[in-house]
């Protein structure tokens, strides 16, 4: 069983539906400051054993980059052991995830992906009210203390019907993780070990990852933070562009994300929307892709959910092992409906990975099925929604019969602003940085 009252709630528990966000950044300037900063911080973390706080849904989280560590003297050989991804950072892994042009560091809203960000604070909550409750013992915490400074800070909040920007139902597919109690979206889905998720048990690969010492690792993970700003109405554009009437449109763009915008799937409704299904968090994932649709044709192998989670379809490897937590936030408010022309607000996702291998999981998803085709044979066709088509030379194959349609000229939707590689200890590991006497 996991120790869910040693385990943040952000780790394992879906975020609330509607939801508030804020993400606040530090600096640590002293190391006795951080440390004290963990100690105060360590009170109001929520475990994932209380779901029914007298807060509600309500959770703050905290996670450290490895600078973060750093700056707490963390001992050289506890720094070691952490993952070779998370010590180079995001910044340095810039190439590998498609982060050119456009997307590269050098133009990254500061100080995102700089040496300064050490230790990022996230509140969701359902409302302002409940967050402001949770923010208020947090910010007593680290306001007024020397030594520590709040330097970048991010609201989000859901979008009418909890979808992101673009308009895409979203926060729908779940892995069911081993020992947690807390169910999976797919009931077709096998459970994963929970060391795919959490430091400190076995894992997929029959492996259990540990640190120096066992205490500062078990029970934590490793956490994606990336802020993603959605070209909304070049989104639009393309769609009315390359369609010949609404209904085209709507089906192009599902084809694109492989579920209509209600979150019905294609597998399940591949001519018409059914937003009842899209809603129905009991049907609304319950599909494979093999035995029904091998060849793509109701969901196509390039689409956004069937890269970035091929499930049972043929590939070059086992999905399985490649599988992560997701809790996105939207930020910036939604583009009204109808407009085609690009207002100048940014908006887009915060979105955030969770799992206990940035490499093989995040890294790994992000530069072979999302920014590449080869795995299920699709060349070098990136993502249609997400992919880094920088050059706007984006392809995209909708099987079909009797000859497959293939969509050329595909601009690049989504610009990373920044983001941060983090590792979400555990409470006991938060109560062991705080004790630090290096
Ligand atoms: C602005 C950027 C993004 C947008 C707008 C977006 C949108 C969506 C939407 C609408 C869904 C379907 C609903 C759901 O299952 O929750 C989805 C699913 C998913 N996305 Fe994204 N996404 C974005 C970025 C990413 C990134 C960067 C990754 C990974 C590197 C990713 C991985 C996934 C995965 C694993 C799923 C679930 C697939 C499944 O199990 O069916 N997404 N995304």
């Amino acid at each position: 069983m996991l120790e869910l009252d040693d385990i943040q709630s952000g780790v394992l528990r879906p975020r609330p539906s509607p939801y508030v966000a804020t993400y606040i950044a530090f600096r640590i300037d002293e190391p006795a400051a951080g440390r004290d900063l963990m100690r105060r911080i360590g009170r109001v973390v929520t475990p994932a054993s209380n779901p029914t706080s007298p807060l509600a849904d309500t959770w703050v989280s905290v996670a450290l980059t490895f600078e973060g560590l750093k700056a707490l003297n963390v001992p050289q050989e506890s720094l070691d052991s952490f993952s070779w991804e998370f010590r180079q950072g995001m910044a340095s892994r810039a190439h590998e995830l498609g982060d050119v042009g456009e997307s590269s560091p050098d133009n990254w809203e500061q100080p995102l992906g700089s040496k300064d960000i050490h230790v990022i604070l996230v509140a969701v909550s359902p409302d302002e009210e409940h967050l402001e409750q949770a923010l208020k013992p947090a910010r007593e915490a680290y306001a007024q203390m020397s030594g520590i400074e709040a330097i970048w800070r991010q609201n989000c909040h859901a979008l009418p019907c909890d979808t992101e920007p673009f308009g895409f139902k979203d926060g729908i597919s779940h892995p069911a993780i081993e020992g947690s109690g807390i169910p999976g979206s797919n009931p077709q889905e096998r459970p994963l070990r929970a060391g795919e998720f959490v430091i400190g048990y076995q894992d997929e690969m029959g492996g259990t990852q540990s640190t120096v010492p066992e205490v500062l690792g078990r029970n934590g993970t490793y956490v994606v933070f990336r802020k993603l700003h959605q070209r909304v109405a070049e989104f639009r554009k393309f769609l009315k562009e390359s369609s010949s009437g609404p209904d085209e449109e709507e089906l192009m763009a599902a084809k694109m994300m492989g579920r209509w915008r209600s979150g019905a799937p294609l597998a399940l409704c591949p001519f018409h929307d059914n937003p009842e299904l899209g809603a129905d968090p009991k049907r609304n994932n319950d599909f494979m892709f093999h035995a029904d649709d091998a060849g793509g044709f109701k969901t196509p192998g390039g689409s956004h959910i069937r890269r970035s989670n091929p499930r049972d379809a043929q590939i070059a490897g086992v999905a399985r092992i490649h599988r992560m937590i997701r809790r996105g936030t939207a930020y910036g408010p939604m583009l009204p409906d109808g407009v085609l022309e690009d207002d100048g607000v940014d908006r887009g996702l915060m979105f955030a990975f969770v799992g206990a291998n940035i490499g093989r999981q995040f890294e790994f998803v992000q530069s072979e099925w999302i920014n590449d085709g080869i795995f299920f044979g699709g060349g070098t066709d990136k993502d249609p929604v997400i992919g880094a088509n920088h050059n706007g030379g984006g392809n995209f194959t909708l099987p079909k019969k009797p000859l497959r349609k293939r969509v050329q000229g595909i601009p690049n939707f989504v610009v990373t602003r920044g983001g941060e590689y983090c590792f979400m200890p555990s409470l006991s590991a938060i109560r062991w940085l705080a004790d630090l006497d290096t």
